[in-house]
């Protein structure tokens, strides 16, 4: 692997080989989401305890301090909405160029498999990936299953994990399965990251899967929703951090979220 794209990876995934990447691209397919109205305001007081922000060029000129002391994951696939015809019918929105110019560490685009445009997103992972590679930036895929979130299921998962992998991409993002999540991780030769998904009724949950997501083999999250739309996004991204960097169980995360809460840590 060529320098840049290691040091790009090691500003990512961090010396003890786990991620914490905080997404609020959200918008690019279903406007102002609730609580990222205002992203730059969203992100603030979470920045500390990321070790990445996701987000698109629009968001980022125009609502993030260039000063960021966090590395930038660009989302780079877009060009359907939530009103539109298919949210799985995406196209590339930002050329190699925009991605050096605006100083990415990764880039990021959703790949649907299984959909009506899996061709045509799989093959613009490829030609990602190759642009990306000629200048050592890592493109992360983030397997996406639209509407459906019937098909998280492992053996789905594995699948979409598994081709991003073999066509290039250096990371890759899924969502968690109660079942047989390890399947999913060891049938990808890159590191995996879990995303969240809407937002779950109870913060406990959020520790539950994570720490099993972890324990099976993921390398950290790219959680959004499950963050910065609940209640107490500072406390709840901190108690997360724990998990991930400092091996801390549910329970002792969640004892870190009250007392984080109540001021008292
Ligand atoms: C949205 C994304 C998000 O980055 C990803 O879904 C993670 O966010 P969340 O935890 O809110 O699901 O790719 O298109």
């Amino acid at each position: 692997m060529d320098w840049g794209m290691k040091n790009r990876l090691s500003r990512l995934i961090q010396p003890d080989g786990k991620a914490l990447f905080l997404p609020v691209d959200h918008g690019y397919f279903q406007g102002p989401t609730h609580m990222l109205e205002k992203p730059g305001e969203t992100i603030k007081p979470l920045i500390p305890y990321a070790d990445a922000i996701m987000l698109t060029r629009g968001v980022l000129r125009n609502c993030v301090d260039p000063a960021i002391p966090k590395p930038i994951i660009l989302r780079v696939s877009g060009a359907a909405t939530v009103v539109g015809e298919d949210l799985a019918n995406e196209n590339l929105v930002t050329s190699v160029q925009e991605i050096l110019r605006l100083n990415a560490m990764a880039v990021s685009m959703s790949v649907f498999v299984g959909s009506k445009y899996e061709h045509q997103s799989l093959s613009n992972l490829a030609k990602l990936v190759d642009a990306c590679e000629d200048y050592g930036v890592p493109v992360m895929a983030v397997t996406a299953v639209g509407r459906e979130l019937e098909k998280r299921e492992a053996r789905y998962l594995a699948l979409c994990c598994r081709v991003a992998a073999e066509i290039g991409a250096r990371v890759v993002k899924t969502y968690y399965c109660a079942e047989k999540f390890e399947k999913v991780v060891d049938g990808c030769p890159v590191p995996v990251v879990i995303a969240g998904g809407p937002k779950v009724d109870t913060q406990r949950e959020v520790f539950d899967f994570v720490y099993d997501g972890m324990q099976k083999g993921a390398v950290g999250v790219n959680l959004g929703r499950n963050i910065w739309q609940t209640e107490h996004p500072v406390a709840a991204i901190q108690a997360i951090r724990a998990i991930i960097h400092e091996n801390y169980t549910p329970n002792e995360a969640e004892d870190l979220f009250e007392q984080i809460k109540a001021g008292k840590a």
